[in-house]
């Protein structure tokens, strides 16, 4: 397998992985959310979950496609993402807000990286490679922009207002960062 098919792999490994985590978040938060009949922000949240819906079934189909393996580390993510949403979403709408942003944030960065590299390997590529990584970076690309929704959508529900945004937040990013870091790997 060459190179660059390894790292397509690992692409879709990771975002399938990232995707399944937003889902199991929204799932959490929306659990909490009825719990608290808080309907309101529960409407905010089904809509982004929605969009996760979308891309993790490209990702999914991708995986089943491909034959790629999915990351060994789902059932982890699965208990930890939706621990994450629910507690969140409990404690504060506003916390439930940070969760997002700080996710989206860290997200958005990591699929700037994933395009940024697809776009600089095209001219390595033969005509089929190059079917095949620009489909997938219009994916990307269409995803990216509706995290940035959600992100946007989060401080415009005051996530920024939350007492301990900064550590909460930072503490997210971190998390999230660790789960992509590890979702490459296994
Ligand atoms: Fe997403
Ligand atoms: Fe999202």
């Amino acid at each position: 397998m060459s190179n660059f098919q390894k790292k397509l792999e690992e692409i879709i490994r990771v975002d399938h992985a990232g995707e399944f985590g937003a889902k199991v978040i929204y799932d959490g938060q929306m659990v909490a959310l009825k719990m608290k009949k808080d309907y309101e922000t529960l409407k905010i949240v089904k809509h982004m979950k929605e969009q996760e819906n979308v891309h993790y079934d490209y990702f999914n189909a991708e995986i089943k496609k491909q034959k790629i393996r999915p990351t060994l580390m789902q059932p982890i993510w699965r208990v930890g993402g939706f621990a994450l949403g629910f507690f969140t979403a409990l404690a504060d709408k506003k916390a439930a807000m940070v969760c997002t942003t700080a996710v989206e944030e860290t997200i958005d960065e990591h699929y700037q990286e994933q395009i940024k590299f697809l776009e600089k390997e095209d001219k390595f590529l033969d005509e089929q490679q190059k079917v095949e990584a620009t489909n997938l970076k219009e994916k990307i690309k269409k995803f990216r922009d509706e995290e940035l929704e959600h992100r946007d959508i989060a401080y415009d529900n005051h996530a920024a207002d939350l007492k301990c945004f900064t550590p909460l937040s930072a503490f997210i990013k971190c998390t999230t960062k660790f789960a992509i870091a590890v979702s490459k790997r296994i």
